[in-house]
C-alpha cells in the first residue's frame, strides 16, 4: 500500500455553517423522487399510478427517507410524460384519481412522509383550455395574451419571430393556423410544440396559479418541486440569441468545459444566461409564490429547478422571501474527480449560506444519465443526449456501481437536503440498450434520432425478481421495456443483504440522521493527497477516495463504509465514515 501524502492547500480548512439556523424540516430532509409512470403499477397497464405508489410507501418508510417529490401526475396529453399539463386540478385516468390521491397523501403522512407536487409553470399542454381559447380568439385578444404570441418576420410572417432554438431541438416557435385556414401568428415553446409557453408578464396568469397552488396546499401537499424556475420570465424585445459553442449544454445551465475538466484550479467564467433563463423578473413571481405558502401552517417547501449558472446566481432563488430549495445541478454535474469536488462543495455551502438556505445536493433524476453509469462514462455526454446502442464511451457497469455508491456515500455525509432518484438506492444503471421503437422522449424526435434523450433513466424500476415485470405490476406490461437481467436489481434481491446497495443506503439515511450530519458542518481535513476528499462533520470523519492508490484510513470505528475494506487501507472508488 502506497500512502498519499500531498497536501491540499488550496480550499480552506472549514467551510461555514449556514447563517439562518431555521428549523424547517426540508433543511435537512432526504427527499426521494417518484417518477409515477415507472414507480409502482397497481393496475397493470404498462404504467405506474397512484394507487401502486400507496402501496410500496412503507418501503420507503423503511429506507429512512423523510419526503417524496412526485413527478407531474396531473391531467395531461402525456407528450412529455406529464410535463405538458392539460388540468392542473385535476388526476390523469393514467394515474388514478383525486380521491387516489388523497389517500396516497394520507398513508405517507401517516408514516411519517412529507408529499412534494410538481408544478409545471413555465407551460402547459397545449390541449389545456387557457390555449384552446387562445386559438380560437383574436391576434391580440385576452385570451391570446396568456401566452406568448408574436407576428412572424418577413413579408409574408413566415420566418419565426427570433431564432432560439427549442432545449428538445428545433425552432422554439410554431406557426398557428388560423380559422379561415391561412397562416397566422408564431407561439413560444421553450420544449416542445405540445407545450406552448405562458405569458408570466400577464397578472391573470399569476392569479390562476397562486389557485392551482391552493388547490393542493388545501388538500395537504407539503410544498412543490417548480420545474423550469429560470424560464418563466424572458428578456424584454425576445432578442436573437447564439449559444456558445463550446460547453456542455445542461438544459439550460451552460457549463464551461472547464467545470468537467479533471482539475480545477479556478472556477470557470460564467457564461451568461440565455435571454429566456435567469431573468430578474422571475424573483418578483417566487415572492408571490412565497406568501401563498406562509400563510399555511407547518412549513412547505418550494423547490427550484434553476437551471443557472454560477452558484451565486442559483442562490437568489432562495433568498429568505422567495424558494426554500434549488437543485444543486452545478453538484450534480461535477466530475468524479477530488479537487473539483472539493471546490464546489466549498462554493456551494458559501453560496447558500450567504443567503440563509441549505445546499440542496442531488446526483439523479428523471432528465439526466443515471449516476451509477455517468459517473463511468468516457466520452461526453451532455445533458438530455442521453445514452443509446450507437454511443461512444459507454460506461463499465461495475466501476459505475462503485462510484456511485462512494458518491451517494458522499452526498449524504454533506450538511443540507438531498434528493435521491427512485432506483438509485438499487443501484440501477442507465439503460442503454433501449430499442428505438420504444422511446418515448420528445427529445429523440425532435432531433429526428440524433440524441437518444432521457428514456433510459426512467425505467420502471424492479421491486421482486421473480414477479412479471420485477413486480413493477402483476401483469408484466410496462410502458418501457425493463432489461431481463434487472432482477438481480430488485429490491426483495437486496433487503437484508449485507453489503448490498439498498443496505448501504438505508445505512447512511440511519446514521445521517443519528450523527446529525445534515445540520452539521464540512471541516476539511489536511494531510490527504489531491485524490482524496476528506471532511469532518460533527463526530464523522468522511474520506473518499477517488485516486487509484488506496489511502491509509485513522484509527477510529468504521460506521459505513461504500465497499469492503481490509488491512485498514481505502481502496479506490470509496467512501468511508469514521467515527473518532
Ligand atoms: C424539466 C423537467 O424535469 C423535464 O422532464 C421536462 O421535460 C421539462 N422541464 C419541461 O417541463
Ligand atoms: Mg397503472
Amino acid at each position: 500500500m502506497t500512502l498519499e501524502s500531498a497536501q491540499d492547500s488550496a480550499l480552506p480548512e472549514s467551510a461555514p455553517l449556514p447563517a439562518s439556523t431555521g428549523s424547517e424540516w426540508w433543511r435537512t430532509a432526504v427527499i426521494y423522487q417518484v417518477y409515477p409512470r415507472s414507480f409502482a403499477d397497481s393496475d397493470g397497464d404498462g404504467i405506474g399510478d397512484l394507487k401502486g405508489i400507496e402501496s410500496r410507501l412503507p418501503a420507503l418508510a423503511e429506507l429512512g427517507i423523510d419526503a417524496i417529490w412526485l413527478s407531474p401526475f396531473f391531467r395531461s396529453p402525456q407528450k412529455d410524460a406529464g410535463y405538458d399539463v392539460s388540468d392542473y386540478c385535476d388526476v390523469d385516468p393514467l394515474f388514478g384519481t383525486l380521491d387516489d390521491f388523497d389517500r396516497m397523501l394520507a398513508t405517507a403522512h401517516s408514516l411519517g412522509l412529507k408529499v412534494i407536487a410538481d408544478m409545471v409553470p413555465n407551460h402547459t399542454s397545449d390541449q389545456h383550455v387557457w390555449f384552446q381559447e387562445a386559438l380560437a380568439s383574436p391576434e391580440g385578444s385576452p385570451e391570446r395574451d396568456r401566452y406568448m404570441f408574436r407576428d412572424g418576420k418577413g413579408p409574408t410572417g413566415d420566418i419565426p419571430p427570433n431564432n432560439w432554438e427549442s432545449v428538445f431541438g428545433g425552432p422554439m416557435w410554431e406557426r398557428v393556423t388560423r380559422p379561415d385556414g391561412t397562416p397566422g401568428q408564431w407561439y413560444l415553446h421553450i420544449f416542445d410544440t405540445s407545450q406552448p409557453d405562458l405569458n408570466w408578464e400577464n397578472p391573470w396568469v399569476r392569479e390562476k396559479f397562486e389557485d392551482i397552488l391552493r388547490f393542493w396546499l388545501d388538500r395537504g401537499v407539503d410544498g412543490f418541486r417548480v420545474d423550469v424556475a429560470h424560464g418563466m420570465i424572458k428578456q424584454a424585445g425576445l432578442p436573437d440569441y447564439t449559444p456558445p459553442e463550446t460547453g456542455a449544454s445542461m438544459g439550460g445551465l451552460v457549463v464551461d468545459d472547464s467545470v468537467l475538466a479533471p482539475a480545477i484550479q479556478d472556477p470557470p467564467a460564467p457564461i451568461p444566461d440565455p435571454p429566456y433563463w435567469g431573468q430578474e423578473g422571475v424573483h418578483d413571481i417566487w415572492r408571490g409564490w412565497h406568501d401563498v405558502l406562509a400563510a399555511y401552517e407547518g412549513d412547505r417547501v418550494l423547490c427550484a429547478e434553476a437551471w443557472v449558472d454560477p452558484l451565486e446566481k442559483v442562490a437568489l432563488w432562495v433568498r429568505p422571501d422567495e424558494m426554500s430549495q434549488a437543485f444543486n445541478f452545478g453538484y450534480m454535474f461535477t466530475d468524479w474527480k477530488a479537487p473539483a469536488l472539493k471546490r464546489i462543495i466549498t462554493e456551494s455551502l458559501k453560496a447558500f449560506t450567504e443567503v440563509g438556505a441549505p445546499s440542496t445536493w442531488v446526483l439523479s433524476n428523471h432528465d439526466v444519465v443515471r449516476h451509477a453509469s455517468r459517473l463511468a462514462l468516457t466520452a461526453d455526454s451532455p445533458q438530455g443526449a442521453g445514452i443509446g446502442p450507437k454511443s461512444p464511451g459507454k460506461p463499465n457497469e461495475a466501476v459505475g456501481l462503485r462510484r456511485a455508491r462512494a458518491a451517494t456515500s458522499l452526498m449524504l455525509a454533506l450538511p443540507g437536503s438531498s434528493y435521491i432518484y427512485q432506483g438509485e438506492e438499487l443501484g440501477l444503471p442507465e439503460d442503454m440498450e433501449l430499442p428505438d421503437s420504444a422511446r418515448q422522449d420528445p427529445t429523440w424526435f425532435r432531433t429526428h434520432g440524433e440524441k437518444y434523450g432521457r428514456d433510459g433513466c426512467r425505467v420502471p424500476i424492479p421491486w421482486e425478481a421473480d414477479r412479471p415485470a420485477f413486480g413493477f405490476n402483476h401483469t408484466g406490461d410496462s410502458w418501457l421495456p425493463q432489461p431481463a437481467d434487472w432482477g438481480r436489481f430488485a429490491r426483495d434481491a437486496q433487503v437484508g443483504v449485507p453489503g448490498s446497495t439498498l443496505e448501504l443506503y438505508t445505512l447512511a439515511l440511519r446514521l445521517r440522521r443519528e450523527h446529525l450530519l445534515a445540520s452539521g458542518a464540512v471541516q476539511w481535513l489536511k494531510g490527504y493527497g489531491r485524490s482524496v476528499v476528506a471532511f469532518r462533520n460533527g463526530d464523522i470523519t468522511v474520506i473518499a477516495n477517488l485516486g487509484k492508490v488506496a489511502v491509509e484510513l485513522p484509527v477510529g470505528q468504521v460506521l459505513l463504509a461504500s465497499e469492503t475494506i481490509t488491512g485498514g487501507a481505502l481502496p479506490t472508488d470509496t467512501t468511508v465514515w469514521i467515527r473518532s
